[in-house]
């Protein structure tokens, strides 16, 4: 059982997360970051919807949309994000052939000025100005929406000059169809070089989407602390490793490492498996779902401004959801912490790490 009176205060850490900029401000003083902080309500930069309303932190993903989520089950899940309090959702043009961003744009219907709306172009395609705007016109059809808070470059391509893709996302945002430019799976270098670039084009890089959780922490090494230095956002990508922390594959169940070979061998490692299995015997002594407590501990990192919570159904978005208003205490976010390998610093100087 966890020790009597380890939970702080009901709302402590987010009140943390909404003060991020103050909580820095020590830092900032030092070494100004390029960038400010996007969770600070008075910077023009904000990451906000049409209306004003500041991004929460967290973002609910639309991945399931019509593929392992029926429309129904979509909207259930649509409407438990609504009434936890969520306003940021993500979805991609290439998700289930365009239907998650169909159902985004319709469940999102008159509410669209209280929302931040962020999708991605150029998956499986080149990163060039004409697949850029051919996806990204297709994507504001299937929303419905003239323009979006967000649109993230889907991931780095060999073939595009980087110059051509940012010079087309600067042109969005002159056009005001886009209110941020953001990269995912971008290494740290990449987002550097990003960012180099739009900076000559006048124009930023506002938010990364990397994949973070607890046997995924390689963007510790330098995504998160490139984040904090510079002030990029994090929106985390599958914070309960495409399933892998529910804990369900030790309880013999089944899911999407079993039915997609991409994440059978993205979560292949046995070590990966131990550490879910593990995760969710603590979650059993603290009387909470393993997911609960694998989703609060990618919300705790400083460095992520919101975690991408999904499902396919709304009972499993249940206790994702619960992670909402779970104080992690310092002992309970280092003991999950332990269970699986810090990755080694980037010099590689272990003995100071
Ligand atoms: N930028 C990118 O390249 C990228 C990549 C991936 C995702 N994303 C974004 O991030 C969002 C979240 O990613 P993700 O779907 O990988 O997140 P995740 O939270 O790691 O995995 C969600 C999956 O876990 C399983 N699950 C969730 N709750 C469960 C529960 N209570 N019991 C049993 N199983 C449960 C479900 O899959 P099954 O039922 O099928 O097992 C569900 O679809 C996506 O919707 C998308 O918006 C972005």
């Amino acid at each position: 059982m966890p020790p009597a009176g380890i939970f702080p205060p009901f709302g402590k850490r987010k009140d943390k997360r909404m003060m991020g900029s103050a909580s820095l401000a020590g830092l900032f003083l030092l070494v100004p970051p390029c960038q400010s902080d996007p969770m600070t309500e008075n910077n023009s930069d904000a990451i906000q919807s049409p209306n004003g309303t500041q991004a929460t932190p967290w973002c609910f993903g639309t991945m399931q949309f019509g593929g392992r989520a029926s429309a129904a089950e979509s909207a259930r899940m649509y409407a438990a994000c609504r009434a936890a309090g969520i306003n940021f959702f993500d979805t991609a043009h290439v998700y289930t052939d365009g239907m998650s961003e169909t159902l985004l744009g319709k469940f999102a219907g008159k509410e669209r000025e209280e929302l931040i709306i962020a999708t991605k172009c150029a998956f499986d395609a080149e990163n060039s100005r004409n697949s850029i705007l051919k996806s990204f016109d297709e994507s504001r059809t299937r929303l419905g929406m003239d323009s979006v808070e967000i649109l993230y470059l889907h991931r780095w391509s060999d073939v595009t000059p980087l110059e051509e893709s940012l010079e087309t996302l600067a042109q969005l945002r002159q056009q005001g169809k886009i209110r941020h430019i953001g990269v995912s799976n971008f290494s740290a270098w990449q987002v550097m070089k990003a960012r180099c670039i739009a900076e000559k084009l006048a124009t930023s890089i506002r938010i990364l989407q990397p994949m973070y959780n607890l046997v995924k922490r390689q963007a510790e090494v330098e995504i998160l602390p490139m984040a904090k230095s510079e002030g990029f956002a994090v929106a985390a990508y599958s914070p309960l490793g495409g399933g892998l922390l529910t804990g369900k594959y030790g309880a013999g169940k089944t899911g999407r490492l079993v039915e997609d070979k991409g994440y059978a061998a993205r979560y292949q490692p046995e070590w990966m498996h131990r550490a879910a299995n593990a995760l969710a015997k603590l979650a059993s002594d603290y009387g909470l779902a393993p997911a609960t407590l694998a989703v609060a501990w990618v919300a705790h990192n400083d460095a992520v401004t919101a975690p991408i919570l999904s499902a396919r159904n709304a009972e499993q978005l249940a206790p994702s959801l619960a992670a909402m208003t779970l104080p992690l205490p310092p002992e309970l976010y280092q003991a999950i912490s332990r269970l699986s390998p810090t990755p080694p610093p980037a010099t590689d100087r272990l003995e100071e790490a």
